[in-house]
């Protein structure tokens, strides 16, 4: 099977061909964050409009690289996979209805993908990909799960964030920096020039037993120590003061999400932790979970950088274990601002 993969979700264009014999084969991805700086956030409108705008040319320009050829066998398309939720409900409404459409044009099936279940098969794409069964932590802008996963489509939520998720928690305490949108890399960037130490912010919920999460209240913790550094140094905080800062709330952040991936561990008595979600490209993150695993005796695995945050080659695979299996959804173009990741249906693989 080879299938072309749609992403629209929130305000990255983007498209991946996925062959089964051969692997991945092309993906491509636009960014909006330029569109919506401005505002210092994604407006859902002007998203929309820009996938209209960009998917044509992605989808050619994967197609094309792929040695994609209609009515050659071996070469052209068997389905199409795209992003059917959760996200931005007219984001999501255009890559639908370009799929579907173009699924339709063609007589190949169409499968509507899990947001959250292409994060979470990211990392087969690489050369050792984990095996099933998994813990995972899924950890993106909308998004803080513990999950056990025991195959495709088999999701347990053991744990998740109470309010704000990881990486909002990192693109607001970036803004308030003045770090700009969206500010999660920028802000870990900054940490690393930081002093650990300096700012000793809470690690929440560490006391509490059970696997949930919760970062409004660091959040808040940050605000109150930035006014009261305003109200000593006036208007304007020198770099390395920030970068301290920084440098402290990553550090809470990651302490935080260590020692809910330990107990989860120790609960599960997993073998194999997944990391994914864009969070997942955290270099301390990622850092400190392989320390973990080390010293568990757990396998680590996580997607290459640019596959933990939003991208097409997740979603084509995503959806082409699902054709595989033999599933496809009928004519119906599918687009849920929410859908629930344990109602998902399993593939037996
Ligand atoms: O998975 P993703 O691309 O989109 C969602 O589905 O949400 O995740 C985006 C989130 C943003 O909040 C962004 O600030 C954060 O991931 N992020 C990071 C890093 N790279 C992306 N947070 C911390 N450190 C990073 N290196
Ligand atoms: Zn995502």
């Amino acid at each position: 099977m080879r299938v072309l993969g749609i992403e629209t979700s929130c305000d990255e264009t983007a498209a991946a061909v996925y062959d089964g014999e051969r692997g991945l084969l092309a993906h491509r991805l636009h960014s909006q964050v330029e569109l919506h700086a401005r505002y210092g956030g994604v407006v859902p409108e002007l998203a929309s409009r820009d996938h209209v705008r960009m998917l044509t040319p992605l989808v050619e320009a994967v197609l094309e690289e792929s040695g994609t050829r209609e009515n050659e066998p071996g070469s052209s398309l068997t389905g199409i996979a795209y992003t059917a939720g959760p996200g931005l409900q007219g984001a999501l409404l255009v890559g639908a209805a370009f799929a579907r459409s173009f699924a339709f044009a063609r007589g190949l099936p169409a499968v509507g993908v899990h947001h959250l279940e292409g994060h979470l098969l990211a990392p087969m794409l690489e050369p050792e990909p984990p095996a099933f069964p998994f813990l995972a932590l899924l950890v993106s802008g909308g998004h803080t799960l513990l999950i056990a996963v025991e195959g495709v489509g088999r999701y347990q939520i053991l744990g998740g964030s109470l309010d704000d998720a990881a990486g909002e928690a990192f693109d607001k305490t970036a803004k308030l920096l003045g770090l700009g949108y969206p500010g999660g890399p920028a802000l870990a960037a900054l940490a690393e020039k930081g002093r650990p130490g300096k700012f000793d912010f809470p690690r929440p919920m560490l006391d509490r037993p059970g696997l949930d999460f919760s970062f409004s209240g660091l959040k808040t913790a940050v605000v109150v120590a930035v006014r009261g550094l305003h109200a000593q140094a006036g208007a304007e905080l020198d770099e390395q003061t920030l970068a301290d800062v920084a440098r402290g709330f990553q550090d809470a952040v990651v302490d935080t999400l260590v020692a809910k991936c330990a107990r989860a561990l120790q609960q599960t008595g997993a073998g194999t932790l997944v990391v994914a979600g864009g969070v997942g490209a955290n270099r301390e993150l990622r850092a400190r979970l392989q320390a973990l695993g080390r010293k568990a005796g757990v396998k680590v695995s996580y997607p290459r950088p640019e596959f933990c945050t939003d991208n097409a080659a997740m979603i084509a695979y995503a959806g082409w274990t699902r054709l595989e299996a033999g599933q496809s959804d009928d004519l119906e173009i599918r687009a849920a601002a929410r859908w629930p990741l344990d109602s998902l249906q399993g593939t037996n693989g």
